[in-house]
This record gives C-alpha cells, structure tokens and sequence, in this order.
C-alpha cells in the first residue's frame, strides 16, 4: 500500500530587517565606487547590516515569530525547523539549534540547508516532502544571513551588493480540500562551476590561520560577469520547469517573486518568461542581496502590503553559488 501524500502549503510568512543602513554614500567613502555606478549596474541603493552582537540565529528567530504569528502557529506546534544559510553563527551546532532554543520551538527537529541563494527554496522542497509524506504536519522554513560577517569590506566588485536579514515561511499540511499549495519545486545544481563564487578559508580544507586571515580569504569571491549569464539562464529554465511540473504556463503566474541579486539579471529573466515587471516583486533596492533571505523578504513584504492574496499562483526563482539554482509555484494560502 502506498503512503499516503498529503498537499503542503504556505500558510503565514514572517521577515526581519536589521535597522542599521548602509547607502551607496556611505560605500563611497569606504571604496572608490558611487551610486552612479551601483544603481544602473545592480539596482541597489541600500542595504540593511546587522548590529554588533546581532547574529544570523536571532534575525531568523525574530522572523520566525512574525511568520509563526501571521499563521496562528503556536511555536510547540512546529514538528520541523530548517534554516537555509552560508553565514552561520558557528560552523558548529547548526544554526537552526539556536533559532530553535530563541523562538521557543521545544517540538520541532532542527538542522541547516547550506545552498546560498537558492538556499530557502531548496529548504522549502525538503519541508514540502516531509510534510506531503505525512512525516510532520507543521514545519517553518527560514532563510537568514549575516552577510556582512563575510564581505570584504575591501572589494569593492563584491561589497557593494550584499545585505543582512531573515524571512520565514510557516509550510503546513494544507487544510482539507483547499486547492493551494506548494504546486512544484524544480532544483539543479552544477558543482563543476564552484570557483565562481566561494570562499575559500575556514572550513576543513583550509582551516583560518594567521595566513589565510592576512590574505582575506576568509570572504565572498566572486566571478560577477560569469555569474550574471549563468545566473539569467538557469533562473529562466528553471522558472519554465516548476511552472510546466505545476501543469500551469506563464501566463497563469499571478506575481513573480525572484531572488534579489541584481535588478537586471531579474529582468532578463522575467523577460525570459514574457512577464511584465509590474508582476514582479523586488525589494533590491533597499535590501541588496541577502542570498537565501532574499525570497523570504520579499514574500513576506508583498504579502503584508496585499499584493500577494491567498488563491493567486506565485513563482519563486532563485540561483546561487554552487552554482545551485532552484524555483518553485505556489497556489497561495493554506
Ligand atoms: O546571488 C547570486 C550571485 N551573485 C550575482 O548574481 C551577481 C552577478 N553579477 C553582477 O551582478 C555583476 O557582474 C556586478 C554588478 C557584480 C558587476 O557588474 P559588471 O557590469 O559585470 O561589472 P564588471 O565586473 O565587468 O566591472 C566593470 C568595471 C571594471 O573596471 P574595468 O576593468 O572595466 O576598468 C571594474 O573594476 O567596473 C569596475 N568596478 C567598479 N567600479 C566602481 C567593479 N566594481 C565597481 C564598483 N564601483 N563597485
């Protein structure tokens, strides 16, 4: 006999922003760059950098609340924690034991997904198993990044474009015989091309030490012009293949809700999928690139403000360092 599968839906979201902002202006005085350089390259004009002592785990744990509170989730209820980031508090416990001691999440089982921007939807896809198997009923998935504990703050080709923050998805077992839900996941990774962005210092390979420490490889290196192309043309195949396994075209797509990195690799992309950017969420501008927190954000902004209502089809994409890349069709609302 098979198991039997249930529907996984979306069922609140959550985020958190860092009240610290970082301008172009400010950028200028700390590299040789100016906003009439980054804005027409990147679309960002600012970026939110957590505080001193404020760590990836309680950016994440204040964004669950607000996701768990947006569902009417109490914290005992959730089965099932995953957080998606590269900027842990420590490489060990995972970040995920934090969050869960932070938001009170006695019940839940709790580890880390590590695939940079595509981070929180390959977290999504393993919440989604777990709940369309019948495992858990309940499970939040959060993407959270310090990123500026991983900028050079020295480069300017790389630190002109990330950001801090934390978004959240509470994924639920979708009520009884409601059509929404998690329609697809489509996933894809290409490691052979990892030397386009990484870091190379402080994992087992090459450990920190005095060395690797005055050689600054202990950040973000990046191949930005390889990266663009590559990341314009896995988003949009990817995007074309959770809305095909969702049984929907693009036309059906109600809002696209793609991962920050750079305004015009998103609209080489939704130009890709002949959408117009007024069905387009992005938040690029104040935000910058918050790698696995990006979608999340997002979400969770055009949620609140109303542009996202539960019934409406939803296609998130994202494409990160590994190079991952990964999108997903949600029918919104439980
Ligand atoms: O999250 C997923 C991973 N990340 C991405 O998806 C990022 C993808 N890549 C990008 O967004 C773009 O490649 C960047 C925004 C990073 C760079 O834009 P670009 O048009 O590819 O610029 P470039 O790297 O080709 O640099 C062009 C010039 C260079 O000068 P020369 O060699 O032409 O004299 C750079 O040195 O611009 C220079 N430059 C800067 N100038 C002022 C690079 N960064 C800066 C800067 N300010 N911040």
């Amino acid at each position: 006999m098979n198991a039997p599968t249930f529907r996984a839906a979306i069922a609140g979201t959550g985020s958190y922003l860092p009240s610290r902002i970082l301008t172009n202006d400010d950028l200028s005085k700390m590299v040789d760059t100016s906003d009439e350089w980054i804005y027409p390259r990147t679309g960002i004009r600012s970026r939110h950098l957590a505080a001193e002592g404020e760590n990836t785990s309680d950016m994440a744990a204040e964004a669950a609340r607000r996701a768990m509170a947006a569902a009417g989730v109490a914290p005992e209820e959730v089965e099932l924690l995953i957080v998606a980031t590269i900027t842990p508090d420590s490489p060990l416990p995972a970040t995920a034991c934090h969050v869960q001691t932070k938001a009170g999440l006695a019940n839940a089982t709790c580890f880390d997904v590590t695939a940079a921007c595509s981070g929180f939807l390959y977290a999504l896809d393993v919440a989604r198993q777990f709940v369309m198997a019948g495992t858990v009923r309940t499970a939040l998935v959060v993407g959270a990044e310090k990123m500026s504990a991983i900028t050079d703050w020295t480069d300017r080709t790389t630190c002109i474009l990330f950001g801090d923050g934390a978004g959240a998805a509470v994924v639920r077992r979708a009520d009884e015989g409601s059509p929404n839900g998690i329609l697809s996941c489509a996933t894809g990774t290409d490691g052979s091309l990892a030397p386009l962005l990484f870091v190379e210092a402080g994992g087992s390979a090459l450990p920190t030490s005095a060395e690797t420490l005055a050689a600054r490889k202990g950040y973000v290196r990046m191949d930005g012009h390889t990266i663009f192309k590559h990341a314009v043309r896995n988003m949009a195949s990817v995007a074309l293949k959770a809305v095909s396994d969702a049984g929907l075209s693009p036309a059906d797509i109600d809002w696209i809700v793609p991962h920050q990195a750079n305004i015009r690799i998103i609209q080489a992309v939704a130009k890709a999928l002949d959408a117009p950017m007024e069905k387009v969420v992005t938040n690029i501008e104040t935000t910058g690139n918050t790698t696995a927190a990006s979608i999340p954000v997002a979400l969770d902004a055009a949620v609140r403000d109303g542009r996202v209502k539960p019934g409406q089809n939803v296609l998130f994409a994202a494409f990160g360092a590994g190079l991952t890349w990964a999108a997903s069709v949600v029918r919104f609302g439980r």
